[in-house]
């Protein structure tokens, strides 16, 4: 049996899906299992990553684990799994990371969060596999708003290109780590197949949506009040501010060939992606 944390939320809810089409035993954890809306092949189980109590109960009859935990208490998070996992029967626990945290003067705070995971992953004892992506194309999806009712993207680093990945390949490239053998004391390089702007994406989208789009650069200090006047936490915000001020760095636009090698097929374009995503933006 699979447990998938963080199964309702952009790359477990992929990742489910594939594991299930696959034919593979998959229990989800979730906070809100009533409103989960899962495959009905799925074993959905209450549980939150803050209560050592529910993860156990959780890991009843585990072997393997895909450990998806986000904000600040990441490295809380990962070492209470960790610690209920090394007391049950699971061999093996994929962890999806940050490719930032390769690099060792990345000390901004998502980073540094899960820094913290991997080193409890990496001394847990355990079979362990990271995964370490560049940003999602599903970030894309926080300019669904002003798309709809202005027809403009606004973002901050104009210049700053991300060789920015599908969740689907995410999800594709932990289903196949998951399930074949081969991918112990692993970390993983994960990236989309081109390193675009957010002019680039705006015309993709604009492209795929039939419709002119503006690409506006904003200051990062208006890029921060936003995403507070949207109910992000103060140091979340301030967290994902930091990230964001990375893009216009080399690494961010570095192609990795790790999707292809491990599932034997390309990763997905962002105009692929879109198409996929215009109900999204409508
Ligand atoms: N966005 C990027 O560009 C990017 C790039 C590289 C790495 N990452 C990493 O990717 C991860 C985010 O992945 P995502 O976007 O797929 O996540 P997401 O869509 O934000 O979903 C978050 C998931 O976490 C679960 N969750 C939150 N708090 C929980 C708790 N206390 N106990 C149990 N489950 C909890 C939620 O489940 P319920 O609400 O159902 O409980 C939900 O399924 C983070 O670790 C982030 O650092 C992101």
């Amino acid at each position: 049996m699979i447990l998938v944390t963080g199964a309702t939320g952009t790359v477990g809810r992929a990742l489910v899906d594939q594991l299930v089409t696959a034919g593979a035993p998959v229990r989800a954890l979730t906070r809100r299992p009533a409103t989960a809306a899962l495959p009905d092949a799925v074993d959905v189980v209450a549980g939150d990553l803050n209560d050592r109590a529910s993860i156990a109960a959780a890991l009843a009859g585990v072997d393997r684990v895909f450990l998806l935990s986000t904000g600040p208490q990441i490295p809380v998070h990962d070492a209470n799994l960790l610690h209920e996992a090394t007391r049950a029967e699971v061999t093996h626990v994929v962890k999806l990371s940050s490719a930032r945290t390769a690099d060792a003067t990345a000390t901004d705070p998502i980073p540094t969060w899960h820094r913290h995971g991997e080193e409890s992953l990496r001394a847990s004892g355990l079979d362990w596999t990271i995964l370490a992506p560049l940003g999602f194309m599903a970030n894309a999806l926080h300019w669904a708003n002003t798309i709809r009712d202005q027809n403009t993207v606004y973002a901050p680093y104009a210049s700053g290109r991300i060789a920015a990945i599908d969740e689907n390949d995410i999800a594709a490239v932990a289903a196949t780590v998951l399930t074949t053998p081969g991918h112990h004391s692993q970390t993983y390089l994960l990236s989309g197949p081109e390193p675009l702007t957010p002019a680039d994406m705006t015309a993709t989208l604009a492209d795929t949506l039939a419709k002119p789009l503006r690409f506006v650069e904003v200051d990062p200090a208006t890029a921060h009040r936003t995403l507070l006047s949207h109910g992000v936490p103060p140091r979340m915000a301030d967290a994902i501010m930091a990230l964001r001020a990375t893009a216009t760095e080399s690494f961010t636009s570095a192609i990795h060939p790790t999707v292809r090698e491990l599932t034997g097929t390309a990763p997905n374009t962002f105009r692929q992606w879109a198409t996929r995503h215009l109900a999204d933006f409508g």
